[in-house]
């Protein structure tokens, strides 16, 4: 069973057939999602955290919730189940929103994953309406059973969600698990670090971008929480921040201050001194 579904995925992952309606979908998700304003609302950039699986919690525990009320109380209880459907369908809205600005910023075979994962749930959700609307219409045991066959498409697609968090490492901090450098480490010269020009440096053999802004050396870790992306091959952008060349997360030199998504997580800053022309870091204590 175990390997049978992860052939199952494996193949899907491997479905290059689906690379063309990818492409162009997640190009109009990217251009209805480029103002900052609608890219830190979907991605959680105003909250810390990414939004889309703490949302996914609501339609599924509405549906769920109906369906066990389907079972349990049947007609006695149809017109809560009707709201709770219903309940489901407006949470639907925001969810599916921030998972497709997720999945714009992905690639390859995770976005091919992604792309099975949101069909998936659209059908799981149209289900739903057309439950809603024969319970509306008093047609309760249809209702009842478009519900439960709708639960079954957004059970089965919540798995390649999980598969593509904690499998395939998708909107997870990807500075998770850097080792701290505790001790002041020299890194470079200070004549190397000219104005504005990022320089990699690597402090216990963790990845660190230095740069000299308006006359202040800053040092953040190089890997983009993101997904991964190199920092030091970003560019300095105003109001101090620096932005990653992926996906165009952006951080606040100062403190690593997430300031545009996708990325949700701030990204390590490091403490920076200078001592007899040199330059010397370490993990930031606070
Ligand atoms: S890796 Fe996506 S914004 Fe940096």
């Amino acid at each position: 069973m175990r390997e049978r579904i992860q052939r199952v995925i494996q193949d899907i992952g491997g479905l290059t057939a689906l690379d063309g309606i990818c492409d162009k979908a997640a190009g109009r998700v990217q251009w209805v999602t480029r103002p900052t304003a609608v890219k830190n609302a979907l991605s959680g950039t105003w909250l810390g955290h990414p939004v889309h699986p703490a949302l996914t919690d609501l339609p599924i525990g509405a549906w769920t919730t109906a369906f066990f009320l389907d079972l349990t109380a049947g007609r006695a209880s149809a017109s809560s189940a009707r709201r709770l459907v219903g309940l489901g369908l407006i949470a639907a809205v925001p969810t599916a929103a921030s998972g497709a600005s997720d999945w714009s910023d992905t690639y390859g075979p995770t976005r091919r994953i992604g792309l099975v994962h949101a069909l998936g749930n659209s059908a799981g959700t149209l289900l739903q309406a057309a439950s809603w609307v024969a319970r509306r219409r008093g047609r309760h045991r249809l209702g009842m059973a478009l519900s439960g066959v709708g639960l079954g498409f957004t059970v089965c697609t919540a798995y390649l969600g999980g598969h593509l968090s904690f499998a395939l490492g998708n909107g997870v901090n990807h500075t998770a698990f850097q080792p701290t450098v505790s001790d002041w480490t020299d890194v470079a010269d200070l004549s190397e670090l000219g104005e504005g020009q990022l320089v990699r440096v690597t402090p216990g053999g963790v990845p660190v971008v230095l740069v000299q802004h308006e006359g202040t050396v800053f040092a953040l870790s190089a890997t983009c929480v993101h997904a991964g992306g190199p920092l030091d091959e970003g560019k300095i952008v105003e109001d101090g921040c620096i932005q990653c060349p992926w996906h165009g997360s952006t951080f606040r030199l100062a403190d690593g201050r997430a300031v545009r998504g996708p990325a949700a997580v701030d990204e390590p800053s490091w403490e920076v001194k200078v001592t007899d022309g040199r330059v010397h870091v370490r993990s930031s204590t606070s």
